[in-house]
């Protein structure tokens, strides 16, 4: 359990907050533990239609937790609840939204891959920082990514870092629609209803269709893991780490 992951049920809508405002909702292991349970119950429940998850003000995700890293690079990857929670994020059926003010970095930017819709807010600023970190990307985004803007942007998006902003992921087509920061979550939840209340029928069959190859995705998820495991351990990978972690120390 931790209080960083707030959780609301209302109707057929889950809202999954991400509360962990003083670090930009970095996510720590105990958060992917709960996202993963969020995620699981979803799937396993006859109520729950849609989900949405969303941040705090300015805030959607800054990622990985980088003193998590420190520690995840000391043990088997295969125990991580981050490569848990991805597993459960790349198989999850119901239909997941999400609602991005701010920063979505990392896993904080991959996960909204995953979303059948996404919305931003004009101050959404998403990036993936691997290889600046040492790291390779994550979450099925080597697969997905290209698949969605082509593999000349999905290039300079993973090899460059390079940072788009609300604008450029609703032209990129990663996002349905920019919404001001105050109606944005109720927009999104509004937008999640809708989906819940299509028939589950041909919701789900569609959605199947229309997401594509699912076996692809999965094993995409396995063969980043494996080299992200290696990539963690790295002296670049070590060495980003401890330069942010010695940064923020240093205030
Ligand atoms: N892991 C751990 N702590 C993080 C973090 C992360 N991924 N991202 C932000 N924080 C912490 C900062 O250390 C700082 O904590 P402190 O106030 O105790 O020093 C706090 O969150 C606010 O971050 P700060 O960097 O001061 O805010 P900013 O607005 O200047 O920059 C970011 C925001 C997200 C651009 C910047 O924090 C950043 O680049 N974070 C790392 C992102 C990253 O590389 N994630 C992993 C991707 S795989």
């Amino acid at each position: 359990m931790t209080e960083h992951i707030v959780i609301a049920d209302t109707g057929h809508v889950r809202l999954i907050r991400l509360d962990r405002p003083d670090k930009m909702n970095a996510l720590t292991s105990a958060m992917y533990d709960a996202l993963r349970e969020a995620l699981a119950e979803a799937d396993r429940s006859e109520t729950i239609g849609t989900v949405v998850f969303a941040g705090t003000p300015g805030a959607f995700s800054a990622g990985n937790d980088l003193s998590d890293f420190v520690e995840a690079s000391r043990r088997p990857f295969e125990e991580s609840p981050a490569l848990h929670f991805i597993r459960q994020l790349a198989r999850t059926q119901t239909p997941m939204v999400a609602a991005v003010d701010g920063v979505a970095v990392g896993i904080g930017a991959t996960l909204t891959l995953h979303c059948d819709l996404v919305y931003a807010s004009p101050a959404a600023r998403f990036r993936m920082p691997f290889v600046e970190l040492g790291l390779v990307p994550e979450a099925g985004s080597s697969y997905l990514l290209p698949r969605r803007v082509g593999l000349q942007r999905a290039t300079e998006i993973l090899l460059f870092s390079e940072a788009y902003d609300a604008d450029e992921a609703v032209r990129l087509g990663l996002v349905n629609g920019i919404v001001s920061a105050d109606l944005l979550l109720d927009h999104a939840l509004a937008k999640a209803a809708r989906l819940a209340a299509l028939p589950e029928g041909p919701r789900q069959a569609t959605r199947a269709l229309i997401r594509g190859d699912q076996a692809t995705l999965e094993a995409a998820v396995e063969t980043e893991a494996v080299a992200f495991e290696a990539r963690l351990r790295s002296p670049e990978a070590q060495a980003a780490f401890a330069a942010f972690l010695n940064r923020a120390r240093k205030g």
